[in-house]
């Protein structure tokens, strides 16, 4: 396994994203809504990379119905009415897109502004559904990958990088596989 993207590589990507939507959102008040639990690291950063009044507000999906579907649960709905206001959904990582496109029918029902993406990882290769993702952290290669809130089993989310894994089946033998390698890396 290794370090895909650093701790500091990360924090200049996220800067630059929060400078756009800043520029992109002058003068508006957009709803940053982050996606529990994945984005949720992501979200903390961004929002406070962002120059400029934004409100903040979450989701909790799970899937749902045949697979393939893209067909999410909502098990929290948001708080805030998001009907008028214009919303970007925050993402930590979007592979075939089927989940983010299903929710994104879902928020539009609810007569948004408008709607964007900021996805902090794009693996593009895997797109199945096609969409638009107007703020992108970097463009992922097809590789399974842990850590800034992305998970294997709900363990790894506390890295503040991202861990390329080249055989995830491996950690479903040994959950722990990564812990020697992290204490020798360290973790900042
Ligand atoms: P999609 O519907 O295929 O786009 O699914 C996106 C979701 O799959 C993300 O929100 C993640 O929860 C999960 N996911 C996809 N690829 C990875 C990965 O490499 N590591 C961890 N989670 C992933």
């Amino acid at each position: 396994m290794s370090v895909l993207y650093s701790a500091s590589v990360i924090r200049t990507r996220v800067r630059e994203l929060g400078e756009a939507i800043a520029r992109d959102y002058a003068g508006r008040e957009p709803i940053l809504i982050g996606l529990l639990k994945g984005g949720v690291m992501f979200l903390a950063d961004l929002f406070r990379a962002v120059q400029g009044h934004l409100r903040i507000d979450f989701m909790s999906i799970s899937p749902y119905g045949p697979e393939g579907t893209g067909v999410v649960r909502i098990m929290k709905d948001l708080d805030l009415d998001i009907m008028g206001q214009d919303v970007i959904v925050v993402e930590d990582i979007v592979d075939t897109g089927l989940t983010l496109s299903y929710l994104l029918s879902v928020l539009q029902a609810r007569q948004p502004a408008s709607v964007e993406v900021c996805a902090l990882l794009d693996k593009s290769v895997r797109r199945i559904a096609p969409l638009e993702i107007r703020y992108r952290g970097f463009d992922c290669p097809d590789q399974f990958v842990v850590g800034y809130g992305l998970d294997y089993g709900q363990r790894y989310r506390n890295l503040p990088f991202i861990l390329s894994i080249p055989n995830p089946a491996a950690l479903a033998d040994d959950p722990g596989l990564l812990l020697p390698y992290l204490d020798r890396v360290g973790r900042t």
